[in-house]
């Protein structure tokens, strides 16, 4: 536990951390919430876990040629916070957006804004749809009832 948390900071170090005295780049709250006139990508449950389990490996979604991975490579390389069930309060969420509950899709756009370095992922998309289905899963593992 200690150990992927140590990881996640060296290599989210620059990215969601703030260096003393320079202020931290914020996010509009809009990058991260589902707009109302727009809906999920529809799969089979099956495809899309296959689909998120490659998609989180994959360093084509960052221009900084990182992937989910790279920071969360077990169930255990998060915060304690990802124990709580959704939508719950995250550190980082809070600080650069101002909200104070964020849902499992809203935090794979976090990332993909604030970790790989790039625009958050088209709402109706196969791949934001995959890595949510991939993150749910993850999170039904350690979730605290
Ligand atoms: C450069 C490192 C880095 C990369 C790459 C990264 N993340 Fe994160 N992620 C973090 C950090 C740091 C946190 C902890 C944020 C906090 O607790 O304030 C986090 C938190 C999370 C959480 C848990 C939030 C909670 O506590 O409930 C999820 C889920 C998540 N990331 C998904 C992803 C997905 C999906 C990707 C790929 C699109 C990704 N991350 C890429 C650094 C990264």
């Amino acid at each position: 536990m200690r150990r992927s948390i140590f990881a996640i900071s060296i290599a989210a170090a620059g990215f969601l951390s703030t260096a003393p005295g320079v202020r931290s780049q914020q996010i509009p709250p809009k990058d991260i919430t589902r707009p109302a006139d727009t809906k999920a990508f529809a799969g089979g449950a099956a495809s899309l876990l296959a689909t998120g389990t490659a998609r989180h490996g994959d360093t084509s979604l960052s221009p900084a040629g990182r992937s989910c991975n790279t920071c969360h490579l077990e169930e255990d390389s998060y915060n304690a916070t990802f124990k709580k069930p959704w939508p719950h309060f995250v550190d980082s969420v809070k600080a650069k957006t101002g909200l104070d509950r964020i849902t499992a899709e809203g935090m794979v756009q976090f990332c993909m804004i604030s970790a790989m370095g790039t625009r958050p992922l088209a709402w109706d998309s196969d791949v934001l749809a995959a890595l949510t289905a991939f993150v749910l899963e993850r999170h039904k593992k350690v979730v605290e009832k």
